[in-house]
């Protein structure tokens, strides 16, 4: 059986992911559709079953004018009978020992709080100078403002549902000045849905500007977000054949939050990103969702630009950990020289 299919039923004993497929065609195309090079998936066997699992994903990652070869790990699953055995940090140390034999020169991931420990032994550092942010906004304030009432009144998610209502509340009650036109007519350029990605999007990100991102060519944007299993729609940004922005977009698996996974503007333009969003959040409320989901570092002109569109974190635990393998020289280069990144959603597997 390949390994593909293999994962996929292992990851089917865990809950599910709420905004991402976790099927078989999945792992196929994410670990070896893979148009950096085919990534690999490492399972740990014990008593004929896999007990344990790590992949491993291929990306070039852009520092400033140089372009690396780099990987992120994921899927750390291991059986509950087998846990604290071990398996994940033997196999992850496997996927990581994997990448760098393959010439990956930075490893990196977003942990949570049940393999924290295994990446801090493993040689993960948090990236330290960079906050990436959840970031959250209703499409029907006013619904979401009498349901958290009731809640608070019924006793429930009481801290929880005052957080939000506090910042709805900022946001119903404060008149912003426009920042920009809001009629698209004004704007010197247009946005439309595409299918595919062209030739116009390689020259997008302008000058070079951050430390770290995830390098977006045609092929790898065309395999992520128009080649993945799971539905994306993406705007683009159009002066003329110039393309000054996309943004790609999804609906969580029960069509209630919209994810804006991933975006860019030609030199981090506002006007171009403001105007993305906008049209980004119509096409999701159409399409049903009653939120928007989506992470950014808050140390950007994006970051600015969303709260000016009444986006807000909504509390001291939406802060993403970023980790990187100190392992390799540019890894610990990475983790002891701050600089700016770009770092979506749609960076990491997550989405
Ligand atoms: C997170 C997870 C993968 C850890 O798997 P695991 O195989 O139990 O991990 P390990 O055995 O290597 O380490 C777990 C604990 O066992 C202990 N441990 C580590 N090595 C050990 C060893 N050789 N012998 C005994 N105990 C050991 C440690 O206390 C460790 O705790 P810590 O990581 O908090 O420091 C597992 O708990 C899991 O699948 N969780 C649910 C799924 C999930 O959230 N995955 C992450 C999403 S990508």
């Amino acid at each position: 059986m390949d390994k593909a299919r293999l994962m996929a039923m292992h990851r089917a004993q865990f809950p599910e992911n709420p905004i991402r497929s976790i099927s078989e065609e999945y792992y196929a195309w994410k670990v070896y559709n893979n148009p950096v090079m085919a990534g690999d998936i490492h399972l740990e066997m014990r008593d004929g079953r896999t007990a344990g699992s790590a992949v491993v994903m291929p990306r070039k990652v852009a520092n400033l004018d140089d372009i690396v070869l780099a990987a992120e790990t994921a899927d750390t699953f291991t059986v509950s009978e087998y846990r604290g055995q071990g398996i994940n940090t033997k196999i992850l140390g496997i996927a990581i020992d994997w990448a760098i034999s393959h010439g990956m020169h930075l490893v990196y991931g977003p942990p949570n709080k049940a393999n924290y420990g295994t990446h801090i032994r493993l040689g993960y550092k948090t990236c330290e100078y960079i906050n990436w942010a959840s970031l959250t906004k209703s499409l029907n304030p006013l619904r979401l403002a009498s349901k958290l009432i009731a809640k608070i009144i019924l006793g429930k998610q009481v801290q929880k549902s005052f957080r939000h209502l506090k910042h709805l509340s900022r946001r119903l009650t404060t008149r912003r000045p426009l920042q920009v036109p809001q009629n698209s007519s004004k704007h010197d350029f247009t946005i439309t849905q595409i299918d595919r990605f062209t030739n116009e999007v390689d020259p997008l990100w302008g000058k070079t500007r951050y430390s770290f991102f995830i390098y977006r060519d045609k092929e790898y944007l065309n395999w992520r977000y128009s080649d993945n299993p799971d539905k994306f729609i993406v705007l683009a940004a159009f002066k003329g054949k110039d393309c000054l922005g996309y943004s790609a977009l999804k609906l969580s698996n029960d069509k209630r939050t919209g994810i804006l996974c991933d975006f860019v503007t030609m030199d981090d333009r506002s006007d171009i990103f403001l105007a993305l969003v906008r049209e980004s959040e119509k096409i999701l409320k159409h399409n049903g969702a009653e939120h928007i989901a989506l992470r950014c570092i808050t140390d950007s002109s994006y970051y600015h630009d969303l709260m000016t569109l009444g986006y807000y974190n909504p509390g001291p635990k939406s802060y993403n950990p970023v980790f990187i393998n100190a392992r390799t020289e540019i890894g610990k280069r990475i983790l002891e020289n701050p600089g700016r990144w770009h770092f979506t959603y749609g960076d990491t597997d997550e989405v």
